[in-house]
């Protein structure tokens, strides 16, 4: 029997993220034993502030080791790397400037700004730098992250995934272009559901009253399965783990575990 996504909920964001610590911490250990590398995609939004928060509180302990870590973007926007826009300039600004030297140095994969005008070719290249880090496209049918860090839109889109888009239809392509983003900035690249969900561990991150209607919609309900959220918790199942506040789930009914992991 399949299990359900587990929904961790915590009274504010230190304990959120100290959850969010051990959780990603679990992952990296079990990754790094399997083989010897950690491979993480986070998007943008809210998560690299909190996700920051969690790295780098504990830096005594010596347990994060950022030099088996590569890091990819879930979804980018395309625009140059220092623009305000960037989700890499946001994850330098939150985490990796931030990093102690003792914890190790990642291997960072932004965009190549080389194609910002042409997102097709945008998409395609990042693609062939996953398939030039995780196998020959032929060889694997999917790119699987050791762990997919995700956001939650108030209308339930994740990465650059938005409810109703075609891009959710897609099942070949890993990385889609996006031009008509109801996010700004329009143009952007995004992970493919069937990747975007086939990570061996996946974690949301959603605070704050702003998040309470939709992410009763995507426990409670059926059409709410059908966002592009609730795809991911379908398809990947306890694979899925939600980290949020109090705020964020008052009113929904699917059990929530309060205050730890
Ligand atoms: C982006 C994101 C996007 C984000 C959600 C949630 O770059 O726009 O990857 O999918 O995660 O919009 O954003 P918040 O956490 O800020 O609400």
């Amino acid at each position: 029997m399949p299990k359900p996504p587990n929904l961790y909920a915590f009274e504010g964001t230190s304990q959120l993220a100290a959850s969010l610590r051990t959780f990603v911490l679990d992952a990296q250990h079990s990754s790094i034993e399997r083989h010897n590398v950690f491979r993480v995609a986070v998007s943008g939004g809210s998560l690299p502030k909190i996700l920051g928060q969690a790295l780098l509180q504990d830096h005594g302990d010596g347990k994060v080791q950022f030099d088996k870590w590569e890091i990819y973007y879930a979804d980018e926007r395309a625009v140059p790397l220092d623009h305000e826009d960037s989700n890499h300039r946001l994850v330098q600004e939150e985490l990796l400037n931030k990093i102690p030297a003792e914890l190790g140095k990642p291997q960072v994969f932004p965009i190549d700004v080389k194609y910002l005008d042409d997102i097709q070719e945008l998409a395609d290249q990042y693609e062939q730098t996953l398939v030039s880090r995780f196998a020959a496209k032929d060889s694997v049918r999917i790119p699987i992250f050791d762990l997919i860090l995700l956001g939650c839109g108030p209308d339930g889109h994740t990465c650059s995934l938005f409810p109703g888009s075609p891009l959710l239809r897609e099942n070949e392509a890993w990385i889609l272009p996006i031009s008509d983003s109801p996010k700004p900035p329009p143009k952007r690249i995004t992970l493919s559901l069937p990747v975007a969900s086939h990570g061996l561990k996946i974690g949301f991150v959603a605070t704050g009253a702003g998040k309470k209607d939709v992410l009763k919609q995507i426990f409670d309900t059926e059409e709410g399965r059908q966002l592009p959220c609730g795809l991911i918790n379908e398809i990947a199942q306890d694979r899925v783990s939600w980290f949020v506040d109090y705020s964020a789930v008052e009113g929904v009914s699917f059990p929530a575990r309060r205050g730890s992991l």
